[in-house]
This record gives structure tokens, sequence and C-alpha cells, in this order.
């Protein structure tokens, strides 16, 4: 199974997300038969750190993201992942003006496909403060639980 992550900058949520679920999967009986990566529907910030703030919220959630670096969704992520998870319905939309027709049924708003929340979305937090960061955090990482469970239930 391979799960992509996508927002619009991938420096703040998708990174999160990506981290969320890593270390959950990681603790879960699932470690090593999940694979996730996280995208940018933008590729403005390609090739850079995550957003300090979301490094630094993380880190105090005990995950490291510091280590990843943001990148453009390409066409061949249609076919190298399972499921293209957005954090939001602009992502949404902007995933399927390139998904090719026979793979549009893999993409899915995040906190809709993990159970959490039927057309949730993970607000932006790039202009917000540290509470929008910690809000994210709190949406990723239900989602992360939730979708560790659901995956463990087969
Ligand atoms: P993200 O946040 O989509 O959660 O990574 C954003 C990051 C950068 C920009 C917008 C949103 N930006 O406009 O550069």
């Amino acid at each position: 199974m391979k799960l992509l992550v996508v927002c619009l900058g991938n420096i703040c949520r998708s990174p999160m997300a990506e981290g969320a679920l890593q270390a959950r999967l990681a603790a879960s009986p699932l470690s090593g038969r999940v694979q996730v990566d996280s995208a940018g529907t933008g590729g403005w910030h390609a090739g850079e750190p995550p957003d300090r703030r979301a490094i630094a919220c993380a880190r105090g959630h005990g995950v490291d993201i510091a280590g990843q670096r943001a990148r453009q969704l390409h066409a061949a992520d249609f076919e190298a992942f399972d499921w293209i998870l957005c954090a939001d319905r602009a992502n949404v939309r902007d995933v399927l003006r390139f998904a090719p027709a026979a793979r549009r049924e893999r993409v899915a708003l995040l906190l809709e496909w993990a159970g959490i929340r039927a057309g949730g979305e993970v607000p932006d937090p790039y202009t917000g403060g540290p509470e929008d960061f910690q809000r994210v955090w709190r949406l990723v990482d239900s989602a992360a639980q939730a979708v560790v469970a659901r995956l463990a239930a087969g």
C-alpha cells in the first residue's frame, strides 16, 4: 500500500501528515507495509525543507520532519500510489485536473478517507500562527490514527 498526501505547497500540511502517518504506522503492526510520501500541487517550494513552524510543531509531538524536501505532484504519482489524499477541496480539484480517468476514484480528502469527517478539510496554516499549526497537527494525527486502525482492520 502506498499513500501520497497532497497539499498546496508541500511545506506545511502534507509534510505534517506524512510525519504523523509514518510515526503512527511505525508504531503499529503495519510497520513496513505501508509507504507514505507527500507532494504539493504547486512547485514554488520544491527542494525546500518543511516550514520551520511545521517542523517545530511536529517536533513538539515527538516527530522529526526536518529531513523532508518539498516536491510537486507529477504524472507518475497517479500510477505509483494507491491513494492520493488531499488536505482540502481546492487540492482535490487541482489534483483531479491532472488525474487520468482511471485514477480519479483514488483521489480523496484525507480526513474523509480516514473516516473521521465527511467533507472535512485541513485548513491552510501558512498565514496563521502557532495555534493554527497545532490545529493541523491534531487533525492530521487523528487522521493518521484512524488510517492505521482502518488498514489494520483489513
Ligand atoms: P501547505 O501551505 O499547502 O500546507 O504547504 C502552504 C505553503 C505555501 C504556500 C501556501 C500554502 N504558498 O503560497 O507559498
